[in-house]
């Protein structure tokens, strides 16, 4: 990142409280379009894009170790904003084989933005413009922290592309009721997509099914952030802890997956205790709090202190709540 002015960092603030207001709509309803200038972009795109980006690194490597063989060669994000996406996806095993990309996106300045990144990134890549959510069409779509600002005429158009796709990655923030809402998309998709990831089953989401869960994940930012004078800088301007990377996301495809009911993943933070911790299990069976004894296994426990990109995939007995011989996947 290079300098912000005083000017700057206020209106990242502003952008940050419109980020922050619509995610605690009660109901759902549109934004107006916030990408004043250029410049908004560039904030943008040099903060919250970078931090959205790292998200889906994780995402996508989840991805990755479990359908080795998907490779898309035309990818849509739909309200694609700077290209966070698309970017993740080109610098993943994931995305190596991309040719065509379609943005959708209402802000014209953001979306020259993302084609002239995308660009950069991918010389030769086919970059098209969609002009309407019915002109949206690949094998992938994307979206990427949107849906706290679509009414329900918005996100029924997000759903109409998403069942003209073959496969779907949706990546939201972590916050509760966003995390809900995907949750919910999910449960409208499913049966007619099977589940990529996050989640080790297709059926009934076990978060959802709990009004007081929801399915979060926390993804590990580049080492090199913490020893870079302007993103503490960020920090310290936004009150916003670094560490902390929290998202929900949902991969979805029409290819029917082999499921093993045995595999969990662990979702959120675990609660650290003395000798023990505390992790939620998503499953087949649902989503169970367990415990998992230190002496278990001392190196898998240790693991547990900080967010990781590997995905947390286990394999394990059970006694009652306690986990006996966990194996990550
Ligand atoms: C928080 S930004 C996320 C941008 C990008 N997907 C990312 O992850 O960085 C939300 C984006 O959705 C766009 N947007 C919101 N509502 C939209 C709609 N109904 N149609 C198209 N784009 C929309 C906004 O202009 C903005 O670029």
């Amino acid at each position: 990142m290079s300098a912000f002015s005083r000017v700057d960092w206020e209106r990242l603030r502003e952008l940050r409280e419109g980020f922050l207001a619509a995610q605690s709509r009660v109901q759902p309803a549109a934004s107006a379009d916030y990408f004043r200038s250029a410049r908004d972009v560039e904030l943008y795109d040099a903060t919250f894009a970078r931090r959205i980006e790292w998200k889906w690194a994780a995402a996508l490597r989840e991805v990755e170790l479990r359908a080795r063989e998907f490779a898309p060669k035309s990818v849509l994000d739909w309200a694609c904003g700077t290209g966070a996406a698309v970017r993740a996806l080109l610098s993943s095993p994931v995305g190596a084989r991309v040719e065509r990309v379609t943005l959708f996106e209402r802000s014209s300045l953001a979306r020259e933005h993302a084609r002239r990144s995308l660009l950069a990134l991918r010389p030769g890549l086919e970059v098209r413009i969609a002009k309407s959510p019915a002109d949206c069409e690949a094998e992938l779509a994307l979206s990427s922290h949107v849906l706290d600002e679509l009414d329900e005429r918005a996100e029924a158009e997000l759903e109409a592309t998403l069942r003209r796709c073959t496969a779907a990655i949706l990546l939201e923030s972590g916050a509760r009721a966003t995390s809900r809402r995907l949750g919910r998309l999910r449960a409208r998709l499913v049966g007619e997509f099977d589940v990529l990831a996050p989640c080790t089953h297709r059926g009934e989401c076990g978060a959802l099914a709990d009004p007081e869960q929801w399915c979060h994940l926390f993804a590990r930012p580049p080492g090199e952030v913490f020893q870079d004078a302007l993103w503490s800088e960020f920090s310290r301007e936004l009150e916003i802890d670094l560490r902390s990377l929290s998202y929900s996301f949902v991969a979805l495809t029409r290819a029917p997956q082999p499921r093993d009911a045995t595999l969990a993943r662990i979702l959120g933070r675990p609660r650290l205790l003395k000798g023990r911790a505390l992790l939620d299990a998503c499953s087949a069976e649902g989503l169970a709090t367990l415990t998992l004894l230190q002496r278990e296994d001392r190196q898998l426990f240790k693991s547990l202190e900080q967010p990781s990109n590997e995905p947390r995939v286990w394999r394990f007995e059970r006694d009652g709540a306690r986990i006996l011989s966990p194996r990550p996947q």
